[in-house]
């Protein structure tokens, strides 16, 4: 397969620079989009072509495009930060374009080659690096995607393709900065089933969930705690996030099911919490475990981990049949330790012993 190179076509700033600095000022999450993106195609018999960055515009699409009707997209999310050095960084790229090939994969999809997907990145970044915040935590969040983009209503795997990279400065993702989060237990809902789609980024998953995310208001949570779908009994993991358990100085992930998402910082901290001398492990959790392990004190702390949330901590849970407080209900001191060790990593703060940060 051949890897395009990205033609740079010329470029207009649809933000001034006072509009870009005011956005930067409160990014929120996702509200804000910088001056350009990439776009590659894919054609049945042709394969990658057409690379180039362009000015951040509006797509124009048929109404028959076959991603309007049966949803065959995926996406990716992944931040690039600011170095102490004033040069910009991205965390584990190659890891998401991995993860992007298996979800193509799953949606029978073509698959983009890992040094396109990093170079398409990197080619954004680069372009508009006065985006990447300079502010400690804050980063510059990617989301690549890739949709269909033949015209038809024939039910079957497209013949052209369009992948797409657009990036939105990034401040907190929960509002209110790290606060414990309180959950619901879904049992009415699932997200998603082995032999499904649930261990793909595909758009559907999150349709899929907003009405849960819903029931989860109406019951005064912030979040939806997914169980797995034959027992109803699994703890799989959240919207947007994996899940860590801590048992003192042990942290437990519910493993790769094959219906929940394998995150790229879960893996990450399970690194991170065995170089700080915690033990690290992937496990089964079940909702009844979960309720036991905080009556007898040996749970002290859950929190939830992601790309765009970081890590933030879980306070409470609710479920049909009850609810309990996790640990004392304040930000637990591993959860803390995680979350700076992570982000001192990722901001440069301290020595990427792993290899993880890509310069640009
Ligand atoms: N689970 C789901 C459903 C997600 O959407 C995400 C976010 O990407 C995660 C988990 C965490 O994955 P990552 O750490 O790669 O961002
Ligand atoms: C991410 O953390 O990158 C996510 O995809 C979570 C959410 C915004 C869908």
């Amino acid at each position: 397969m051949t890897t395009p190179t990205i033609e740079l076509k010329p470029s207009s700033h649809p933000l001034s620079d006072a509009e870009r600095e005011r956005a930067l000022a409160s990014p929120g999450f996702g509200r804000y989009f910088t001056d350009h993106m990439v776009t590659i195609k894919w054609t049945e018999g042709r394969g990658w072509h057409d690379a180039q960055l362009v000015p951040y515009a509006p797509l124009s699409m048929d109404p028959a495009n076959m991603t309007l009707h049966y949803a065959q997209t995926i996406f990716e999310g992944l931040k690039a930060y600011r170095q102490p050095d004033g040069t910009v960084a991205t965390f584990r790229p190659d890891a998401n374009a991995r993860r992007f090939q298996a979800s193509a994969r799953r949606l029978g999809m073509p698959e983009l080659p890992v040094e396109t997907f990093v170079a398409a990145c990197d080619a954004l970044v680069k372009q508009d690096k006065n985006w990447v915040p300079t502010n400690g935590e804050e980063s510059l969040y990617l989301r690549p995607f890739m949709i269909a983009s033949e015209v038809g209503l024939g039910v079957r795997p497209a013949n052209e393709y369009l992948f797409i990279v657009i990036a939105s400065p990034a401040g907190a993702y929960f509002t209110g900065g790290v606060k414990p989060v309180s959950v619901w237990l879904s049992q009415e809902y699932v997200r998603a089933v082995r032999g499904g789609t649930g261990a793909a980024k595909t758009g559907g998953n999150y349709a899929a969930s907003l009405v849960a995310q819903a029931q989860a208001a109406q019951h005064g949570c912030d979040q939806v705690v997914w169980l797995d779908a034959l027992e109803r009994r699994w703890i799989e993991e959240m919207g947007g996030m994996n899940l860590y358990f801590v048992y003192g100085n042990k942290i437990v992930t519910p493993e790769l099911s094959g219906s929940l998402l394998p995150g790229i910082t879960r893996d990450s901290l399970l690194k991170i919490a065995t170089d700080l001398g915690y033990e690290a492990a992937e496990g089964r959790i079940s909702v009844d475990d979960w309720k036991a392990a905080t009556e007898d004190g040996s749970l002290t702390e859950v929190f939830a981990c992601g790309t765009a949330a970081v890590i933030t901590p879980v306070g409470s849970v609710k479920s049909e049949a009850a609810s309990w407080t996790v640990g004392d209900g304040k930000p637990g001191e591993v959860t803390m330790k995680l979350r700076k060790a992570l982000l001192d990593l990722q901001t440069g703060a301290t020595p990427d012993t792993h290899g993880w940060m890509h310069p640009l």
